[in-house]
């Protein structure tokens, strides 16, 4: 059935892409800025490491329209879109190939500061399971890929800007409301309380992982008794 007025985006992907979008900003302020916000910067950035796995679990049981098989961008599909000759809602193939991109990123980037040091007083959780070698490449892997980071938040930013200014699209409007305007079909499955309840618990599940709060303490050698000459 078509109509007038779709349900684009369901709250749950609205609350991902915001608290994402502020996690990851904040993350990156932080990690510039170094020194005591380094703390905060490992809470945000394990905030962004759950947004994924949340999201992974809407690619494949959430509502139409937040399927990867809705907007999985096939070459054919890309192609099509190039030609100006794709109709469809939600992400087009080119923001597919962005948004898949971006959530590869966001956990590689991550996934690389559990493992990263700053040389000074600050280390990933799981820093101390590996070599000094490893940590300086995962760290040197942390800092490269902020970049990449850098250039697709700034193409999604300048396509939303091309779409609203040439194709007299709003993108933003239904990232805040939920609604798209213009005919199409209403999603017709999944995003149901046991997808949410699952994608959260799973969420929950590798922020803990991530925090290395599960390791055992480190061991400090037992301190051998001072002369007091
Ligand atoms: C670090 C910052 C950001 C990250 C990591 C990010 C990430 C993402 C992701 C993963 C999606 C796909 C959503 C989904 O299908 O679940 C998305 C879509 C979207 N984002 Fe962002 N985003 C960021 C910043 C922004 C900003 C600043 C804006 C507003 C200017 C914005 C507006 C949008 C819109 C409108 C969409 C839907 C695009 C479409 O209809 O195809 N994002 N973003
Ligand atoms: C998506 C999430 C994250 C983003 C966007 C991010 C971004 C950044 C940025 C921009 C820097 C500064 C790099 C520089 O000075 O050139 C940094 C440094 C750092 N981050 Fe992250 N980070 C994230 C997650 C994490 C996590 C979860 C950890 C683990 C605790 C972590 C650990 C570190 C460490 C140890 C440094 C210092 C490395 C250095 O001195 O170059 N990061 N991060």
């Amino acid at each position: 059935m078509t109509a007038a007025r779709i349900r684009l985006w369901e709250l749950p992907i609205r609350i991902f892409h915001w608290s994402l979008a502020a996690a990851v900003l904040s993350a990156i302020a932080s990690g510039l800025t170094g020194g005591n916000w380094m703390i905060w910067h490992q809470r945000l950035g394990l905030v962004a490491v759950g947004r994924p796995a949340f999201r992974l679990v809407w690619g494949f049981a959430g509502p139409t329209h937040a399927r990867f098989s809705s907007f999985w961008p096939t070459p054919g599909k890309v192609a099509a879109y190039l030609r100006g000759a794709w109709r469809g809602i939600g992400h087009n193939p080119l923001a597919a190939l962005s948004v898949l991109a971006l959530l590869g990123t966001v956990a590689f980037q991550a996934s690389r500061g559990l493992l990263a040091n700053d040389d000074i007083a600050f280390n990933g959780p799981f820093y101390a399971l590996i070599d000094k070698a490893t940590n300086d490449a995962a760290t040197g892997w942390h800092r490269t890929a902020v970049n990449v980071l850098y250039l697709l938040v700034a193409r999604q930013v300048a396509a939303i800007a091309f779409h609203a200014r040439i194709k007299r699209q709003n993108l933003i409007r239904p990232m805040i409301t939920g609604w798209h305007e213009g005919q199409g079909a209403q999603p017709t499955c999944g995003g149901s309380r046991h997808t949410l309840a699952f994608s959260l618990a799973l969420a929950l599940l590798v922020v803990y992982a991530a925090s290395g709060t599960w390791l055992p303490a480190p061991v400090t050698p037992a301190t051998s008794p001072t002369m007091d000459w």
